[in-house]
């Protein structure tokens, strides 16, 4: 079968409970808290458009309403702009909307792993190949990580992994790839280890949080064995999809911020926030003075 087909989907899974970041997200999704003025999520749906995705599939559970809500009209909120002529304002909430029928939601009625939400949205996705986004990882480049994925995609075929370096030390806590000969602005992949022993990693390139996947992963997946955590996990999937078909690695060169950690999230509001001609006169100095003290 083709395996370039056009990429047309993008899952966003969004049942995970947050526990990093209690008591924050005891009630409040972790993909709603804010980068200075947008949710996370907003971000990566609008990486994803970028990259031309035309819909939008959200894995949800419960307490996550408020995600679905966030991608409708508020009528009451649009009434009020438009009647105290907010039209900046009216027009901001609304260049935010999805297209009407572009976007999907189903539950994950237990958060059984990150291999069991996207299998989750095999109904919704279909027989195409489909690109899958981490909510909580935030990229920072100008491309966009997944337009730069597309480009390797339409060269390689089959699927393809976000990758970028980290520090060998700590290969230990991450999916490391291996690395075979270039292609494009990437490399094949020739193995992958989820979490190796340390000293065992054969590279120090780790998945970071965004895939284009043939829909073969999901036959995988309604039969895979819980894994790591007691959780169905995507790894362990894409480890038997690399038997029968190519994985390639995009060499991710911007930053990558894990807004699912505190850290990652304090570093990600101070990075956007700097990089805004609105805000940054407003804080860079307080910054310098804080880092004295
Ligand atoms: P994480 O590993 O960050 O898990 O999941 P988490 O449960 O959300 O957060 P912590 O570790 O408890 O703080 C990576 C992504 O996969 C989704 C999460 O929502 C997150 O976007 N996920 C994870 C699901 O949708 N379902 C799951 O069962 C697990």
């Amino acid at each position: 079968m083709d395996n370039k087909r056009r990429v047309r989907k993008a899952v966003f899974p969004v049942a995970g409970l947050g526990t990093r970041f209690l008591p924050a997200t005891k009630a409040v999704p972790k993909e709603m808290l804010t980068i200075v003025d947008k949710p996370v999520i907003q971000y990566v749906v609008e990486e994803a458009a970028a990259a031309g995705i035309e819909h939008f599939i959200f894995v949800t559970g419960r307490n996550k309403g408020v995600i679905e809500d966030h991608f409708d009209i508020q009528f009451e909120l649009n009434e009020t702009l438009k009647s105290r002529g907010k039209k900046a304002e009216f027009d901001l909430v609304q260049s935010m909307l999805p297209r009407a029928g572009t976007t999907s939601f189903t539950r994950q009625q237990e958060p059984l792993g990150l291999g069991h939400a996207v299998w989750c949205a095999r109904d919704i996705v279909g027989d195409e190949p489909f690109a899958l986004l981490l909510p909580d990882m935030l990229m920072n480049d100008q491309k966009g990580c997944l337009s730069g994925m597309m480009d390797l995609y339409a060269t390689a075929g089959g699927n393809i992994v976000s990758v970028e370096e980290c520090d060998p030390e700590l290969a230990h806590k991450y999916g490391i790839v291996g690395i075979g000969d270039s292609i494009g602005d990437g490399f094949r992949i020739t193995e992958m280890v989820e979490k190796p022993k340390k000293g065992t990693a054969p590279s120090n390139w780790f998945i970071n949080g965004r895939y284009i996947l043939q829909p073969e992963i999901f036959s995988i997946l309604e039969t895979q064995e819980r894994g790591a955590g007691n959780e169905i996990q995507l790894t362990d999937g894409m480890l038997k999809l690399a038997d029968r078909s190519s994985f390639a690695g995009y060499k991710f060169r911007g930053d990558t911020y894990d807004c699912g950690s505190k850290d990652g999230f304090i570093k990600a509001n101070i990075a956007f926030a700097m990089a805004r001609d609105d805000l940054r006169g407003l804080i860079e100095d307080d910054l310098r003075a804080m880092l004295k003290a």
